[in-house]
């Protein structure tokens, strides 16, 4: 029924009910009216306003529950649609309403790929520049020294090693950086074996024992799916290392009836009432991009978890 329509048939409703009343009932009006004439009627009156107030209400309820969902929804939190059944204004309000939604999601999911991918890209080119460039640099400088080590005079030959040893480590960290910018292992050795590099590196550079727990039967996972799967882990112990505060951090993978999970589980001190940042955003985004779900739970004195749940059609 259209908006119209129903709150008129409501207002009829009550305006009918307060007229039979009228009519069949014992009341009567003298001029000038009585006291308890009027005390009747005003009682009568606030009746028939309250049942139209709720009558309302009852006839709006759509509308309130579409101005809800308008004011709550988070495009990075995709949540049922509301139902629109029958016909009218407010059915037709809410399926335009859930068509957009559809849209937005679609071009917020578009975007997102794009984002990622020229963000991927950039990373990937700023790796090999890394690599080939500077890294190439300082060991030609390191051969340089190396070969002039030899002819110093003795008094500058502890100096000269200073240097070696603070070219070598630079030389590291570059080479460092560039893996995390592409994780090559993962296009070369695969998924496990890039999550396994990830783990020593950090248990290797924080103070923070990982606890790696990889299924073997594992399926054959689509190379995005892999990508988004690894990004996730980087980000979460990155997190873990820079925020929790914890000593240990569980990192799985494993297979479930619903499909592939990834679970990072720090004993730390949970995320309280943190906002969420640049981090869990993009983790959020690449989420939707493969059709996963990302869930994140903290509790006072358990750490934070999160968990990312790949369905069975991510798989390849
Ligand atoms: N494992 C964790 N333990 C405790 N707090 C956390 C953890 N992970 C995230 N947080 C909290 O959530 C906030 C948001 O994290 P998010 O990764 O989105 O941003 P960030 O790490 O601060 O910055 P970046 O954009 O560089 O990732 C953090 O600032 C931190 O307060
Ligand atoms: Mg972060």
């Amino acid at each position: 029924m259209s908006l119209f329509g129903r709150i008129f048939l409501l207002n009829a409703a009550v305006l009918s009910a307060a007229t039979a009343l009228l009519v069949l009932g014992p009341v009567t009006v003298s001029t000038p009216a009585l006291f308890t004439e009027v005390l009747i009627l005003v009682a009568g009156l606030a009746v028939v306003l309250v049942a139209n107030a709720a009558l309302l209400r009852f006839g709006l309820a759509p509308l309130k529950r579409l101005t809800r969902a308008m004011t709550t929804i988070d495009l990075l939190r995709p949540g049922p649609r509301l139902a629109a059944e029958g016909h009218g204004e407010i059915t037709e309000l809410i399926r335009t309403f859930n068509t957009m939604l559809d849209r937005l999601e679609a071009e917020r999911g578009f975007s997102a790929a794009r984002a990622l991918s020229v963000q991927e890209a950039e990373r990937r080119r700023v790796a090999q520049e890394l690599h080939d460039e500077v890294g190439q640099s300082l060991t030609a400088v390191l051969l340089g020294l190396k070969r002039v080590a030899d002819d110093v005079p003795e008094q500058a030959r502890a100096e000269l090693s200073q240097v070696q040893e603070t070219t070598r480590s630079t030389l590291d960290e570059i080479r460092r950086i560039a893996r995390r910018l592409r994780p090559g292992v993962l296009e070369e050795l695969g998924l496990i074996s890039a999550l396994k590099a990830l783990a020593a590196e950090i248990s290797e550079h924080a103070d923070l024992t990982v606890r790696r727990k990889f299924d073997q039967d594992l399926p054959r996972l689509d190379d995005e799916v892999e990508l988004v799967l690894y990004r996730v882990a980087q980000e979460c112990l990155t997190n873990t290392v820079r925020h929790a505060r914890a000593g240990n951090v569980d990192l799985v993978l494993r297979t479930t009836p619903e499909g592939v999970e990834l679970r990072v589980h720090d004993d730390g001190r949970g995320l309280g009432d943190s906002v969420e940042g640049a981090g869990i955003t993009g983790m959020r985004e690449r989420a939707l991009l493969i059709g996963a779900r990302l869930t994140l739970r903290s509790a006072p004195g358990s750490g934070t978890e999160v968990r990312l749940l790949v369905p069975a059609a991510g798989q390849a």
